[in-house]
Protein backbone atom coordinates (compact mmCIF):
# COMPACT_ATOMS: atom_id res chain seq x y z
CA UNK A 1 0.00 0.00 0.00
CA UNK A 2 2.58 2.26 1.32
CA UNK A 3 4.93 1.90 -1.98
CA UNK A 4 1.94 2.07 -4.42
CA UNK A 5 1.24 5.48 -3.08
CA UNK A 6 3.32 7.70 -5.36
CA UNK A 7 1.70 6.10 -8.15
CA UNK A 8 -1.67 6.56 -7.24
CA UNK A 9 -0.84 10.15 -6.56
CA UNK A 10 1.14 10.35 -10.11
CA UNK A 11 -2.10 8.46 -11.54
CA UNK A 12 -4.76 10.84 -10.40
CA UNK A 13 -2.71 14.27 -11.62
CA UNK A 14 -3.06 12.37 -15.03
CA UNK A 15 -6.90 13.08 -14.26
CA UNK A 16 -6.31 16.68 -14.56
CA UNK A 17 -4.49 16.67 -17.73
CA UNK A 18 -6.37 18.31 -20.63
CA UNK A 19 -5.88 15.25 -23.15
CA UNK A 20 -6.38 13.54 -20.32
CA UNK A 21 -10.52 11.64 -20.97
CA UNK A 22 -11.73 8.65 -18.73
CA UNK A 23 -14.50 6.79 -19.21
CA UNK A 24 -16.72 6.83 -22.42
CA UNK A 25 -19.71 8.61 -23.48
CA UNK A 26 -22.74 6.36 -22.77
CA UNK A 27 -26.52 7.31 -22.56
CA UNK A 28 -27.59 7.58 -18.85
CA UNK A 29 -28.51 4.54 -16.93
CA UNK A 30 -31.96 2.91 -16.87
CA UNK A 31 -32.36 5.75 -20.01
CA UNK A 32 -32.32 5.64 -23.74
CA UNK A 33 -30.80 8.86 -24.03
CA UNK A 34 -27.48 10.52 -23.12
CA UNK A 35 -27.82 13.12 -20.02
CA UNK A 36 -28.01 16.40 -22.66
CA UNK A 37 -30.73 15.00 -23.86
CA UNK A 38 -32.92 13.70 -20.84
CA UNK A 39 -36.36 15.96 -20.36
CA UNK A 40 -35.85 18.29 -17.52
CA UNK A 41 -38.21 15.82 -15.49
CA UNK A 42 -35.78 12.98 -15.99
CA UNK A 43 -32.86 14.60 -15.06
CA UNK A 44 -34.32 15.96 -12.16
CA UNK A 45 -35.48 12.27 -10.97
CA UNK A 46 -32.28 10.89 -11.30
CA UNK A 47 -30.69 13.42 -9.20
CA UNK A 48 -32.95 12.80 -6.44
CA UNK A 49 -33.05 8.45 -7.16
CA UNK A 50 -29.22 8.21 -8.15
CA UNK A 51 -26.50 11.17 -7.74
CA UNK A 52 -27.47 12.75 -4.59
CA UNK A 53 -27.83 9.25 -2.71
CA UNK A 54 -24.65 8.35 -4.08
CA UNK A 55 -22.48 11.83 -3.48
CA UNK A 56 -23.92 11.77 -0.29
CA UNK A 57 -22.53 8.91 0.90
CA UNK A 58 -19.58 10.21 -0.63
CA UNK A 59 -18.75 13.11 0.90
CA UNK A 60 -19.53 11.99 3.94
CA UNK A 61 -17.01 9.49 3.94
CA UNK A 62 -14.94 11.85 3.20
CA UNK A 63 -15.75 14.39 5.98
CA UNK A 64 -19.20 13.69 8.14
CA UNK A 65 -18.92 16.59 9.94
CA UNK A 66 -18.47 19.19 7.21
CA UNK A 67 -21.00 17.78 5.27
CA UNK A 68 -23.23 16.25 7.95
CA UNK A 69 -26.21 18.64 6.02
CA UNK A 70 -25.29 17.58 2.78
CA UNK A 71 -27.70 17.76 0.10
CA UNK A 72 -28.97 19.44 -3.25
CA UNK A 73 -27.80 22.73 -2.52
CA UNK A 74 -24.57 21.48 -1.37
CA UNK A 75 -23.60 21.75 -5.16
CA UNK A 76 -26.79 23.72 -6.53
CA UNK A 77 -26.51 26.61 -4.05
CA UNK A 78 -29.34 29.29 -4.47
CA UNK A 79 -30.04 27.07 -7.08
CA UNK A 80 -31.78 24.04 -5.53
CA UNK A 81 -34.22 27.27 -3.54
CA UNK A 82 -34.84 29.21 -6.85
CA UNK A 83 -35.40 25.75 -8.56
CA UNK A 84 -32.90 26.69 -11.75
CA UNK A 85 -30.32 24.24 -10.93
CA UNK A 86 -27.90 25.67 -12.73
CA UNK A 87 -24.39 24.57 -13.16
CA UNK A 88 -21.79 25.75 -12.46
CA UNK A 89 -22.33 26.95 -9.85
CA UNK A 90 -21.12 30.73 -8.73
CA UNK A 91 -21.37 30.08 -4.89
CA UNK A 92 -19.23 26.69 -4.97
CA UNK A 93 -15.40 27.82 -4.27
CA UNK A 94 -13.89 29.42 -7.39
CA UNK A 95 -11.15 27.59 -8.83
CA UNK A 96 -7.46 28.52 -10.60
CA UNK A 97 -6.69 26.29 -13.13
CA UNK A 98 -2.97 27.04 -13.29
CA UNK A 99 -0.20 24.46 -12.90
CA UNK A 100 -2.89 21.72 -12.59
CA UNK A 101 -4.85 23.60 -10.04
CA UNK A 102 -1.52 23.99 -7.84
CA UNK A 103 -2.79 26.23 -5.51
CA UNK A 104 -5.68 24.13 -4.27
CA UNK A 105 -3.58 20.62 -4.31
CA UNK A 106 -1.19 22.69 -2.21
CA UNK A 107 -4.20 24.36 0.19
CA UNK A 108 -6.34 21.25 0.50
CA UNK A 109 -4.33 18.37 -0.88
CA UNK A 110 -6.83 15.59 0.62
CA UNK A 111 -9.92 18.05 -1.01
CA UNK A 112 -8.52 18.27 -4.43
CA UNK A 113 -7.71 14.37 -4.54
CA UNK A 114 -11.18 13.55 -3.18
CA UNK A 115 -12.87 15.79 -6.00
CA UNK A 116 -10.65 14.01 -8.61
CA UNK A 117 -11.60 10.21 -7.79
CA UNK A 118 -14.49 10.40 -5.12
CA UNK A 119 -16.43 13.40 -7.22
CA UNK A 120 -15.56 13.96 -11.06
CA UNK A 121 -15.16 10.45 -11.94
CA UNK A 122 -18.08 8.52 -10.36
CA UNK A 123 -20.29 11.67 -11.05
CA UNK A 124 -19.32 11.33 -14.52
CA UNK A 125 -20.11 7.75 -14.77
CA UNK A 126 -23.67 8.35 -12.94
CA UNK A 127 -24.43 10.93 -16.08
CA UNK A 128 -22.90 8.76 -18.96
CA UNK A 129 -19.95 11.18 -19.12
CA UNK A 130 -16.43 11.34 -20.09
CA UNK A 131 -14.40 12.57 -17.58
CA UNK A 132 -11.12 14.71 -16.76
CA UNK A 133 -9.78 17.64 -18.35
CA UNK A 134 -10.36 16.79 -21.83
CA UNK A 135 -13.56 15.09 -21.16
CA UNK A 136 -17.22 15.87 -20.57
CA UNK A 137 -17.24 16.16 -16.86
CA UNK A 138 -14.59 17.83 -14.94
CA UNK A 139 -14.05 20.56 -12.11
CA UNK A 140 -15.72 23.12 -14.33
CA UNK A 141 -18.96 21.28 -14.63
CA UNK A 142 -19.31 22.42 -10.91
CA UNK A 143 -17.07 25.40 -10.61
CA UNK A 144 -16.02 28.63 -12.31
CA UNK A 145 -13.19 28.73 -13.21
CA UNK A 146 -11.67 32.25 -13.13
CA UNK A 147 -8.40 31.93 -15.12
CA UNK A 148 -9.68 29.69 -17.87
C1 LIG B 1 -22.72 16.27 -6.17
C2 LIG B 1 -23.30 17.48 -6.71
C3 LIG B 1 -24.77 17.49 -7.01
C4 LIG B 1 -25.81 17.20 -6.14
C5 LIG B 1 -25.74 16.75 -4.71
C6 LIG B 1 -27.02 17.43 -6.89
N1 LIG B 1 -26.72 17.85 -8.15
FE1 LIG B 1 -28.07 18.31 -9.62
N2 LIG B 1 -26.55 18.64 -10.92
C7 LIG B 1 -25.22 18.59 -10.63
C8 LIG B 1 -24.45 18.88 -11.82
C9 LIG B 1 -22.93 18.93 -11.91
C10 LIG B 1 -25.38 19.09 -12.86
C11 LIG B 1 -25.06 19.40 -14.33
C12 LIG B 1 -24.72 18.10 -15.02
C13 LIG B 1 -24.36 18.29 -16.47
O1 LIG B 1 -25.19 18.84 -17.22
O2 LIG B 1 -23.25 17.91 -16.86
C14 LIG B 1 -26.70 18.95 -12.26
C15 LIG B 1 -27.88 19.12 -12.95
C16 LIG B 1 -29.13 19.10 -12.36
C17 LIG B 1 -30.38 19.40 -13.07
C18 LIG B 1 -30.49 19.75 -14.54
C19 LIG B 1 -30.35 21.24 -14.70
C20 LIG B 1 -30.46 21.66 -16.14
O3 LIG B 1 -30.71 22.84 -16.37
O4 LIG B 1 -30.29 20.82 -17.03
C21 LIG B 1 -31.38 19.32 -12.16
C22 LIG B 1 -32.86 19.57 -12.41
C23 LIG B 1 -30.78 18.94 -10.88
N3 LIG B 1 -29.41 18.83 -11.05
C24 LIG B 1 -31.48 18.74 -9.73
C25 LIG B 1 -30.93 18.28 -8.53
C26 LIG B 1 -31.69 17.94 -7.35
C27 LIG B 1 -33.21 18.06 -7.22
C28 LIG B 1 -30.79 17.53 -6.40
C29 LIG B 1 -31.05 17.01 -4.99
C30 LIG B 1 -31.95 15.87 -4.91
C31 LIG B 1 -29.46 17.60 -7.01
N4 LIG B 1 -29.58 18.07 -8.29
C32 LIG B 1 -28.29 17.26 -6.36
C33 LIG B 1 -24.66 18.31 -9.38
C34 LIG B 1 -25.35 17.92 -8.26
C1 LIG C 1 -20.12 17.51 -8.86
C2 LIG C 1 -19.65 18.81 -8.47
C3 LIG C 1 -18.17 19.03 -8.25
C4 LIG C 1 -17.12 18.70 -9.08
C5 LIG C 1 -17.16 17.98 -10.41
C6 LIG C 1 -15.93 19.23 -8.45
N1 LIG C 1 -16.25 19.83 -7.27
FE1 LIG C 1 -14.96 20.75 -6.01
N2 LIG C 1 -16.46 21.06 -4.66
C7 LIG C 1 -17.77 20.66 -4.84
C8 LIG C 1 -18.49 20.83 -3.60
C9 LIG C 1 -19.95 20.51 -3.35
C10 LIG C 1 -17.56 21.35 -2.66
C11 LIG C 1 -17.80 21.67 -1.20
C12 LIG C 1 -18.32 23.04 -0.98
C13 LIG C 1 -18.64 23.20 0.50
O1 LIG C 1 -17.70 23.28 1.29
O2 LIG C 1 -19.81 23.20 0.85
C14 LIG C 1 -16.30 21.50 -3.38
C15 LIG C 1 -15.15 22.02 -2.82
C16 LIG C 1 -13.96 22.19 -3.49
C17 LIG C 1 -12.79 22.89 -2.99
C18 LIG C 1 -12.70 23.57 -1.63
C19 LIG C 1 -11.73 22.83 -0.78
C20 LIG C 1 -11.84 23.15 0.69
O3 LIG C 1 -11.45 22.29 1.50
O4 LIG C 1 -12.37 24.22 1.05
C21 LIG C 1 -11.83 22.82 -3.94
C22 LIG C 1 -10.42 23.41 -3.88
C23 LIG C 1 -12.37 22.06 -5.05
N3 LIG C 1 -13.68 21.71 -4.75
C24 LIG C 1 -11.67 21.75 -6.19
C25 LIG C 1 -12.17 20.94 -7.21
C26 LIG C 1 -11.37 20.46 -8.33
C27 LIG C 1 -9.90 20.76 -8.55
C28 LIG C 1 -12.21 19.72 -9.10
C29 LIG C 1 -11.88 18.93 -10.36
C30 LIG C 1 -10.87 17.91 -10.17
C31 LIG C 1 -13.53 19.75 -8.47
N4 LIG C 1 -13.46 20.49 -7.34
C32 LIG C 1 -14.64 19.10 -8.98
C33 LIG C 1 -18.32 20.16 -6.00
C34 LIG C 1 -17.60 19.72 -7.10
Amino acid sequence: MKASLPLLAALSLLLLLPACKVGKATTVAGHEQRWDELPRADKMAYMVDVVEPQMREAFQAHDATRFAEFDCATCHGEGASDGGFAMPNPQLPHLREAGLFKEHRKAHPDMVKFMWKGVEVPMAEMLGKTAGGGGEFNCHSCHIVDDE
